[in-house]
């Protein structure tokens, strides 16, 4: 049942996994499962943090596909039908013509000019969602803001690595039953790490930790082999390994794991 995967990025390499008889169609099904799911979390703010696409969607669902497609963690929608001026922009127009004599000129710009284009998108899909602290809202009433991360929203000490997820170390010495309920318990999961582009950024996010301390160890190298970490990987069946999200490994086509690993 104990999974321990070491990630030390200089020893992956390719290990072919014995054929079994499972069908295509379970792993299309296991696919086919995992939708994720983006919430509205504000209705008349969008998020200001950076879009990694635009779009002009008729309907949220739309942009919610396009926002998975793009692999973006949020984003803002301004549905059809409303208002095309941000009010907020309209009230401190009308506050800066009372108050002052020289012409109105847009403290922020525009969201269209804010990418350098003209055009309105009414679809911004974003790399990063918002903070507890909400920081990065802007006032827009055409937009509403929806993110994967509303029912728990990340605190300040998460990291987000763009376009992967929300990421928190736990630095503290647990066994891996304990480890994975302490990161249900906190509304997460086990890091799911069964792609190319999670490995190398989770590698990099422990390998830049503050306080990933080690006595012995002045050397990066060596830094991983008595620091573990634990993954979310699940041994369920013998030899056939669940993520997270209770997807079976083997459907996936990273294979890029230390000889005889995992195990
Ligand atoms: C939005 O972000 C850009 C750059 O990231 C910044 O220049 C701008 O001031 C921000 N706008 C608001 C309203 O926060
Ligand atoms: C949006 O609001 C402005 C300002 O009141 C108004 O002039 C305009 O007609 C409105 N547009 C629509 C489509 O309702
Ligand atoms: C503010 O003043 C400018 C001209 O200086 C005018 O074009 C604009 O309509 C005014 N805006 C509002 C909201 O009154
Ligand atoms: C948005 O507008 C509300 C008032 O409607 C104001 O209290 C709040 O500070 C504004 N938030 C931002 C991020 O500008
Ligand atoms: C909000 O949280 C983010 C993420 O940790 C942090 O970087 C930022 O400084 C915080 N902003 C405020 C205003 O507290
Ligand atoms: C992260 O922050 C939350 C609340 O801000 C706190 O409850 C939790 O203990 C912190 N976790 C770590 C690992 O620092
Ligand atoms: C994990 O640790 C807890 C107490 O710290 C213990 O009750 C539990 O049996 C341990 N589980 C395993 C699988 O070792
Ligand atoms: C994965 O392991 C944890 C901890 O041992 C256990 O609680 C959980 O039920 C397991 N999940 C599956 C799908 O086997
Ligand atoms: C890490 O180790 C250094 C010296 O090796 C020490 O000064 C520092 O306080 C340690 N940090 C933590 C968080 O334990
Ligand atoms: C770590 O290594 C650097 C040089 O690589 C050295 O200057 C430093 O003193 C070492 N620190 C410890 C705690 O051994
Ligand atoms: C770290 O350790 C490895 C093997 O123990 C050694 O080959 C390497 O030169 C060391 N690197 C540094 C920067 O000390």
């Amino acid at each position: 049942m104990r999974v321990l995967v070491v990630l030390t990025a200089a020893a992956l390499v390719f290990v072919l996994f014995p054929p079994d008889g499972a069908s295509e169609r379970t792993c299309e099904a296991n696919a086919r499962k995992l939708v994720h799911r983006f919430y509205p979390l504000r209705h008349c703010q969008r998020s200001n943090r950076t879009v990694i696409g635009l779009l002009n969607a008729k309907t949220v669902r739309e942009c919610a596909d396009f926002a998975r497609d793009k692999q973006a963690l949020a984003f803002n929608y301004a549905p059809e039908g409303r208002n095309n001026t941000n009010w907020y922009d309209v009230v401190s127009e009308r506050e800066h013509n009372r108050t002052n004599k020289t012409p109105w000129k847009p403290a922020s710009p525009a969201v269209s000019n804010t990418f350098g284009i003209d055009d309105f998108y009414n679809c911004h899909v974003l790399d990063c969602p918002e903070y507890r602290n909400l920081s990065t809202i802007v006032n827009d009433t055409r937009f509403d803001y929806y993110t994967l991360y509303a029912r728990n929203l990340p605190s300040s000490n998460y990291t987000c690595i763009p376009s992967i997820g929300m990421f928190l170390f736990e630095n503290t010495k647990l066994n891996f039953s304990n480890a994975y309920n302490a990161c249900v318990s906190a509304g997460g999961s086990l890091a799911h790490i069964a792609s190319d582009a999670r490995t190398f950024h989770l590698s990099k996010y422990l390998s830049e930790l503050p306080s990933a301390n080690n006595s012995a160890s002045n050397n990066t190298t060596t830094m991983p082999l008595d620091t573990q970490y634990y993954v979310g990987l699940n041994e369920t069946e013998k030899n056939r390994f669940f993520t997270s999200a209770n997807e079976r490994l083997d459907c996936f086509t990273f294979r890029a794991w230390a000889p005889g690993h995992p195990e």
